[in-house]
């Protein structure tokens, strides 16, 4: 069976703007995560989000959106708003690690109340006409939560569970625990992604290696410093390919391009490229010194001239 792949979603960074621009130039992503859909206090649905999973936004197919809800009538709000739109498949975000969000129930923070998801699982699955999938941490407190959790879902006709293998306090410190993830694996009837820290096709190669029974794999942070990751653990090569700098170029003006014709204020879109240079610098021999050359930009023309200096002249 070949391996699947998935890009994670990560908010302010996988949104249309980056899904687009890579569909159009990168491959080898079977499916992408949009961010999720939150509730506004009052009673609305976050306006970011909800515009970037709007179709005229997401001219490509392979896009599953998330919602995060800790009560079935804030998941129904949300499902109905994407069932609407056209959409046949929702992923339920039992992830979040943030101490606001979890303290709410919300995100992982809900992981150790396994009455608590179930019963909301119960309310909203007869009620919406999406698939669900769920995205979740492995516990709260510590990885101990899927163990419970786990084998209550096999009731539900999910469409998968993706296990982001730390638990919520850690935040994003600390390793992934493989050892309860290989706990977890026979406790599920569902299809099983594994996500967390693959950001080599050497870490890649290892996982599979240690768990030979996954097939779907979810990479966040790890594509987004590298792009081409996808393609690269689909043709088991540890180079990048040989056109990565036109390839990259492409893709960078798309996104720029992209943010461009939706916002009017240059120095927004100006920061948020350098947002992403955090993690593109890490492609390159000396992350700092290009992390610090593009931080220098002090104008889209100056920033388009950074790049182009950065990959065809150096
Ligand atoms: C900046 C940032 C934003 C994220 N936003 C989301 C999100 O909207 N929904 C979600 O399920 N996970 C979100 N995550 C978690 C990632 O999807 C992923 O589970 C996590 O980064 C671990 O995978 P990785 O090591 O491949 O990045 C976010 C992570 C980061 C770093």
């Amino acid at each position: 069976m070949r391996d699947f792949l998935y890009l994670a979603p990560l908010q302010s960074f996988t949104d249309h703007h980056f899904r687009n621009a890579f569909q159009q130039t990168l491959g080898d992503v079977d499916r992408f995560y949009a961010p999720y859909l939150k509730m506004s206090n009052d009673g609305s649905i976050k306006e970011g989000p909800k515009n970037d999973v709007l179709p005229k936004n997401n001219p490509f197919e392979l896009v599953v959106p998330q919602l995060m809800a800790c009560c079935a009538d804030d998941f129904m709000v949300m499902a109905n708003y994407l069932s609407d739109l056209g959409y046949q498949e929702v992923n339920w975000n039992l992830g979040c690690p943030y101490p606001m969000v979890a303290k709410r129930d919300l995100g992982s923070g809900i992981l150790n109340k396994p009455e608590k998801v179930i019963s909301i699982l119960e309310e909203v699955i007869p009620k919406t006409n999406l698939s669900i999938g769920i995205k979740m941490r492995m516990g709260y407190e510590d990885t101990s939560d899927i163990l419970t959790l786990l084998p209550a879902l096999n009731q539900f006709p999910l469409t998968e569970v993706i296990v982001h293998a730390r638990y919520g306090k850690q935040l994003y410190a600390g390793s992934c625990d493989h050892d309860r993830f290989e706990e977890s694996i026979p406790l599920t009837n569902h299809k099983l992604i594994y996500n967390g820290d693959i950001v080599s096709v050497e870490e890649f190669r290892n996982l599979k290696q240690r768990f030979p029974s996954i097939h779907h794999w979810m990479i966040g942070r790890g594509a987004v410093a590298n792009p081409f990751i996808f393609e690269m653990i689909q043709e088991d090569e540890y180079e990048m390919p040989d056109d990565w700098k036109e390839v990259f170029f492409q893709f960078l003006q798309l996104l720029l391009e992209s943010h461009l014709k939706e916002s009017s204020n240059e120095g927004n879109v100006l920061i948020k490229m350098k947002h992403f240079w955090e993690y593109f610098s890490s492609s390159f021999e000396n992350p700092n010194k290009v992390y610090r050359l593009i931080k220098k930009a002090d104008s889209i023309s100056d920033y388009r001239n950074k790049i182009e200096q950065l990959l065809f002249e150096a």
